[in-house]
């Protein structure tokens, strides 16, 4: 199943920290709601933004910050998974009938603006719960017409029992096994929801309502006001408890026929070389005591990381037809021989090691791992260890190393609704 890495055939576009100006609660021009190519259904005075520990979040929720750190971390990502698949933004088919396209969790929107920009018969709407700048995205990218949406995706919060969810981490290898599907799965999935059926034992007088005051009950899930005909999602692990709604949402709004795409990354940590080393002289100990330390403040906050949602089963279960899933493998570090290969292996080493903090942060300060909350001076001490750790590493193994090193693999995986659905 896994491909060698690919050669890829677009050069890196130079990237520099974006300064202009922000669109968002920490910027004057907040209010703005249209700029040259999109619209924005919300304004983003209209949404709460909290500082912590140095970082700009959405809410109180979601861990990932979005700030300028963030975004410009993100825009380097972009251009990495545009690498791996050799220019190309998707492993579906866009065909002439694809009319509109959904990109949920697009963050500062540079896959959907690139979408736009390569499909333009295509409408395309990005959804988000957080305020990016996306007039640098359209700035940098060009003029794709997206519609961008603000909107929380996530409708139906965390699971009531953590403590159970938890404590399926003890049978769980996070560095071996970030994709199982069985750890997440709760067969307490409905337990405390009361049914919602009526009594048919009621009498006539226990039936009769007031018309006037009868309010249609709010319906949980996305509300888009028509179909799509592509549903893209990319990174999106963390943000939600509830896959399996996530999957039905996605495939209730999309038309038949119609295409879901999911993408993330893994990362495993490299095998050891000697097996018989002593668990204390495994390379990378801050690394992977930050990673064991951040899946398990995850698994407390109720919102899991790990790739386990892109199981195939997920989408089967939704109802998909040809699940499919395509894997890339992306150097991790400086050590490939070929040019092209060592530079997406660099860009690719910037967005893991600046993605440390972000991913940990907020995790560890507000849950911690199994043994206590961390204070954001330890988080970030840590990670510059660990940083240390890879940039030791990377000096060490370039040269020695050359035909296969350290691989992050990505993957993305497709669902089609049937024609008939
Ligand atoms: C790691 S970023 C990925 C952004 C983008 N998809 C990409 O690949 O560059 C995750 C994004 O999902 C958004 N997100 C997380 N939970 C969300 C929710 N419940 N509703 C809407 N957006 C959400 C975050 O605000 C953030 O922009």
């Amino acid at each position: 199943m896994e491909e060698e890495p690919p050669q890829p055939d677009n050069p890196a576009r130079d990237h520099t920290a974006a300064q202009h100006k922000r669109a968002r609660a920490d910027s004057e021009t907040s209010t703005s709601v249209e700029s040259i190519h999109s619209t924005r259904t919300l304004q983003s005075e209209d949404l709460e933004f909290v500082q912590e520990n140095d970082r700009i979040y959405a809410n109180q929720t979601y861990f990932i910050p979005c700030d300028q750190t963030e975004q410009d971390r993100l825009t380097i990502q972009h251009q990495v998974y545009v690498y791996a698949l050799k220019g190309k933004l998707t492993t579906t088919k866009i065909t002439p009938s694809t009319r509109r396209i959904l990109d949920l969790g697009t963050g500062p929107g540079n896959w959907a603006v690139a979408i736009a920009q390569q499909y333009p018969h295509a409408e395309v709407v990005g959804i988000d719960m957080a305020v990016w700048d996306l007039e640098t995205t359209e700035g940098e990218t060009g003029s794709g017409r997206v519609t961008w949406e603000i909107d929380d995706l996530d409708v139906w919060g965390v699971e009531p029992d953590i403590d159970e969810l938890t404590s399926r981490l003890e049978h769980y290898d996070p560095f071996r096994d970030p994709a199982a599907r069985h750890l997440t799965d709760s067969s307490s999935r409905f337990k405390g929801k009361e049914p919602q059926t009526q009594s048919h034992s009621s009498s006539v007088t226990e039936l009769s309502f007031d018309p006037y005051i009868l309010k249609p009950e709010a319906q949980p899930g996305w509300h888009f006001s028509q179909p799509f005909d592509f549903i893209h999602a990319r990174c999106l692990s963390g943000a939600f408890a509830h896959w399996e709604d996530v999957y039905a949402e996605i495939y209730k709004n999309l038309m038949p026929g119609g295409w879901v795409e999911i993408a993330a990354y893994e990362l495993v940590l490299p095998e050891m070389e000697n097996s018989t080393s002593e668990p204390d002289e495994f390379p990378f100990q801050s690394l992977r005591r930050l990673y064991r330390a951040m899946m398990t403040a995850s698994f407390k906050s109720g919102r899991p990381l790990g790739t386990f949602y892109m199981h195939p089963t997920y989408l089967e279960d939704a109802g998909f037809k040809d699940v499919r899933t395509t894997y890339v493998n992306v150097p991790v570090g400086t050590w490939p021989e070929d040019e092209e290969q060592k530079k997406i292996g660099k860009m690719f080493l910037v967005v893991f090691m600046e993605s440390l903090e972000p991913f940990c942060l907020r995790l560890l300060t507000k849950y911690g791992d199994a043994e206590r909350i961390w204070t954001a001076e330890e988080v970030r001490e840590v990670v510059e260890k660990a940083k240390n750790e890879i940039l030791e590493w990377d000096a060490r193994i370039e040269g020695v190393r050359r035909k296969e090193g350290w691989c992050a693999n990505f993957k993305w995986v497709v669902g089609r609704k049937s024609k008939n659905a």
